[in-house]
């Protein structure tokens, strides 16, 4: 099971418009598709569910979607807080908090304050979230130490008051494979999976068929697969040394690379 799973929301636009719908209406069947995800979430039994909700760079839309978002976010934040609360659901907004409209901030304030002690699940919503702008307060924070640890440490905590897990699983909707600006330290040794349906057909069903197939991939971390490990010693065993022809590794991986791509020594 994974410890931290994160979203990327994306096709609300594209699922209104092929119903002759205003963009307005695919972001609230959105907020009806994130309701039934975190429920799914905490049943699953997700540790920490990340939910991308509005990007640095989504303030470039037109000041009405962006108003739209804004108010549908605060709406979200006051109907679902004491729904946290009965659920055991801690929520924290991850992002720069100094461009929100002042009711938002106050609903994130409350509803932060509100399910602190929640256990079940730990609910974050990114919002005005940059993963290049957090690294950089991380680094601003960090001064001039230099220091590995210290600044990993803040980078991690840049957003939240404690350590999370790194984001094991990435799930993007809406057909797009970018990252569009939205994950940085955390997300190093994600799994990545694209969906091409659009968010608000997302849903506990889907959510359950993705940690499927994240439990089929094998997570390796530059490390070699399992079953090459035995016989790896083997291969490249220093102990008897190199065989004949292989005294230059380089050489050899390079007249690999020739044969494998067709290529022959060039003529002088
Ligand atoms: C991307 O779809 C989605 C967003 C920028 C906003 C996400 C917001 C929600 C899911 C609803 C509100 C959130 C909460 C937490 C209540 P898009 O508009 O870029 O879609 P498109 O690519 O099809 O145009």
């Amino acid at each position: 099971m994974p410890l931290h799973v994160a979203i990327i929301m994306d096709g609300n636009g594209r699922w209104a418009e092929r119903r002759g719908r205003p963009r307005s209406e695919g972001h609230l069947a959105g907020a009806r598709a994130v309701r039934r995800t975190v429920e799914g979430a905490r049943e699953l039994g997700i540790g920490t569910l990340t939910l991308h909700a509005f990007s640095s760079d989504n303030w470039k839309r037109p000041h009405q979607e962006t108003a739209w978002l804004m108010q549908l976010l605060e709406d979200y934040l006051v109907r679902e807080t004491p729904r946290c609360l009965e659920a055991g659901i801690r929520l924290r907004v991850a992002g720069r908090r100094d461009r929100l409209p002042r009711t938002l901030l106050a609903a994130i304030e409350c509803a932060e304050a509100a399910t602190r002690g929640g256990k079940e699940l730990y609910l974050r919503l990114a919002v005005d979230y940059s993963a290049r702008h957090s690294l950089w307060q991380a680094a601003r924070l960090c001064g001039g130490t230099g220091d590995l640890p210290v600044f990993e440490a803040l980078a991690r905590t840049v957003h939240d008051d404690a350590p999370l897990p790194d984001v094991d699983l990435l799930i993007r909707c809406g057909g797009e494979q970018r990252l569009s600006d939205l994950f940085g330290w955390e997300c190093a040794h994600a799994e990545l999976l694209f969906l091409p349906l659009m968010w608000p057909d997302f849903g506990p069903r889907e959510l359950r068929a993705a940690l499927e197939e994240f439990q089929r991939r094998e997570r390796r971390y530059g490390a070699l697969p399992v079953a090459a490990r035995d016989t790896a010693g083997a291969a490249v065993s220093l102990a008897a040394g190199p065989s004949r022809g292989q005294e230059n590794p380089s050489a050899a991986l390079a007249a690999q690379d020739i044969v494998s791509t067709g290529l022959r020594e060039p003529r002088i």
